[in-house]
């Protein structure tokens, strides 16, 4: 059997776990000891949208690993010329140990993990980003030395991948969230469904002022998604007054931290004075992504026999 992991709940019963591993193998690595657990292994990596964090990690983490990864642009292999998915998914499981796919839509994720005989791992989809959360939730836990019982606030676009996977992750890790948006922008309601599975305090709001009351982690991301493009106008109308300021941190817990997965658009989500100042832990995560990806390939190969 193979694992895969396109969605959060893919890790509901091992995040701690996987997390705890992050964090060793980033400790021991950085301590000069061998970490090559996956000595001979190979990642493919499909990418059908840019990425300079989610490339430059993977390719890293499996170096460290004693492994090696390829980069696959969607436009330098077959699929981009329309070869299908499956056949796609069915050859490179000929060569590689591992595919990261960075998709246009969550049905290609599924199809491809579909049909894959070797782990799928999410490098992105217009739903969830669960590489970057699971980062994230890593990055709460090297900041505050727990997750359970922290309370998560997200500004911004409620309705994108980012918040979809933070809405499960806070489930599992057992953080309440509290996600605060225009209306328009509120989370696809199968993600808000399942997180109020989770016995944690879940709540949407369109309502700023205030929101960060309490708050141990204040997030955001981009207003303007790869493939929103053609709504950037629009959305930057739409999302004004919903930018993290310095004002919006103030109101949190002294000891908040700032987080943004990045690439940041400064003057539009966050100011660069919250982005770059002293509670931001931004580039904490861009570097984890490294470590917890390091910890998802070790898992993955581990359980796929
Ligand atoms: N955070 C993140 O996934 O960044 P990239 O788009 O640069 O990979
Ligand atoms: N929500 C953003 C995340 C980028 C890493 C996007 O999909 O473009």
């Amino acid at each position: 059997m193979k694992r895969d992991l396109i969605s959060m709940l893919d890790v509901k019963d091992d995040l701690e776990e996987i997390i705890d591993l992050g964090i060793k193998l980033k400790k021991q690595s950085k301590k000069g000891e061998n970490i090559e657990l996956l000595k001979g292994k190979t990642l493919g990596m499909i990418f059908e949208k840019s990425s300079t964090r989610t490339r430059v990690s993977f390719e890293t983490g499996m170096t460290k690993l004693g492994g090696h990864a390829i980069f696959l642009g969607k436009n330098d292999i077959q699929l981009g010329r329309g070869e299908t998915i499956e056949d796609t998914a069915l050859v490179l499981s000929r060569y590689v140990d591992l595919i990261m796919y960075r998709a246009m839509s969550n049905d290609d994720m599924k199809k491809l993990a579909k049909y894959a005989t070797v782990p799928v791992i999410s490098g992105l989809d217009d739903k969830e980003h669960p590489c970057q959360v699971i980062t994230d939730l890593m990055t709460i836990r090297e900041h505050k030395g727990k997750l359970r019982g922290l309370n998560f606030v997200y500004i911004g676009d409620g309705k994108n991948n980012m918040a979809h996977s933070y809405l499960l992750g806070c489930g599992i890790a057992g953080m309440n969230i509290k996600i605060v948006s225009p209306r328009k922008y509120w989370p696809d309601e199968y993600y808000v469904i399942e997180a109020k599975k989770f016995p944690i305090r879940v709540e949407i709001t369109d309502k700023v002022e205030g929101c960060t009351k309490n708050a141990d982690v204040v997030a955001t991301d981009t207003w303007v998604s790869m493939g929103d493009e053609s709504e950037k106008e629009q959305r930057l109308k739409d999302f004004k007054g919903y930018t993290v300021t310095r004002e919006l941190m103030k109101q949190a817990k002294p000891d908040a931290i700032f987080m943004h997965c990045l690439p940041a658009y400064y003057g539009y989500e966050v100011t660069k004075e919250v982005a770059h100042g002293p509670q931001s832990v931004i580039f904490d995560e861009a570097e984890n992504r490294m470590w917890a990806q390091i910890a998802i390939m070790v898992t993955l190969c581990k359980t796929t026999k």
